[in-house]
């Protein structure tokens, strides 16, 4: 069994005890680890996610963990009335929500010379456009909390593309561009809008899929810190920006990748 590492000894935020957090893809991978991340802080955690029964598992994981048992809905993150619903529904089950972490995603490759138009639709539709919709619907619960922290989850390929991802990258590029937008439109109202982008993590996924012995041995020669990113490396990061820590923090964008060279 994949170990989403031990959160134990990680830095308690006092800011995010209480605090409801709604994260989009929390059933495995990254999302799994926030997760995880966010009930150690004794927040009130939701999620979402297509993959039930990955989310029961990890149900069950954390159970035996001794953590609180999160909020699960399913729902298709591309399907925006649904979205819309599982977050007004999570407003009335665990209050307003302080934190969106819009972390869900398909990284399909396709040939880019034969990319179709639905295939590119699609994308975006899963990748890019329930970023804006979450945040807006969030917007005014968290205007009357008196602020909040939206975390969008873009990544480092926007900036070193590996082949046949165009698709993807446009999104991550485009949720760069919504982040700063929103963080510009909200911030009167105190939320803050930052983006994260995750280098190569060595999810379950990413392991069975695409991170091979040999991938991985030049993914060592191309960063300075020689060890494999951990999807607690990203929860740590936005634990950081969901607290009040980060209070002054917003419109950036910050890379977790054991530095580029
Ligand atoms: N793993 C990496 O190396 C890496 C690198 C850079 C950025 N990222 C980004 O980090 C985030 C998490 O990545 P990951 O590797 O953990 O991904 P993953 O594929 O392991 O997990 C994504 C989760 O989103 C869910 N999901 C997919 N489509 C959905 C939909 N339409 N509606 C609801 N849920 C859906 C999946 O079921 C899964 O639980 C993504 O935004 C990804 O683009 C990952």
């Amino acid at each position: 069994m994949y170990s989403y590492s031990s959160h134990e000894g990680y830095t308690r935020y006092a800011s995010l005890k209480g605090r409801t957090i709604f994260i989009t893809g929390g059933a495995t991978g990254i999302g799994a680890s926030l997760v995880e991340a966010f009930l150690v802080q004794e927040a009130s955690v939701a999620f979402v996610d297509v993959d039930l029964e990955a989310a029961a598992e990890l149900c069950k994981l954390l159970a035996e963990k001794g953590l609180p048992r999160p909020l699960f809905q399913v729902c298709d993150v591309s399907d925006i009335n649904a979205l819309r619903e599982s977050i007004y529904n999570v407003q009335k089950q665990l209050g307003n929500i302080s934190v969106l972490i819009n972390n869900a995603a398909n990284d399909q490759r396709y040939e880019t010379h034969s990319l179709t138009e639905a295939q590119w639709h699609q994308g975006l539709a899963v990748n890019l456009h329930p970023v804006f919709f979450s945040a807006q619907t969030v917007q005014p619960m968290m205007k009357a909390l008196g602020g909040g922290s939206i975390i969008n989850i873009s990544s480092i390929n926007t900036h070193f593309s590996p082949p046949n991802l165009a698709g993807y990258i446009a999104a991550k590029a485009g949720i760069l561009g919504i982040s700063k937008a929103l963080a510009t439109d909200f911030g009167a109202d105190n939320i803050r809008v930052n983006s994260i982008l995750p280098g190569w993590v060595a999810t379950p996924k990413q392991l069975e899929k695409w991170l091979s012995q040999d991938e991985e041995a030049e993914l060592m020669k191309r960063i300075c810190l020689k060890r494999r990113l951990g999807t607690h490396d990203v929860a740590k990061l936005a634990l950081f920006l969901a607290s009040d820590d980060s209070a002054m923090i917003t419109s950036q964008e910050l890379v977790v990748d054991g530095g580029r060279i």
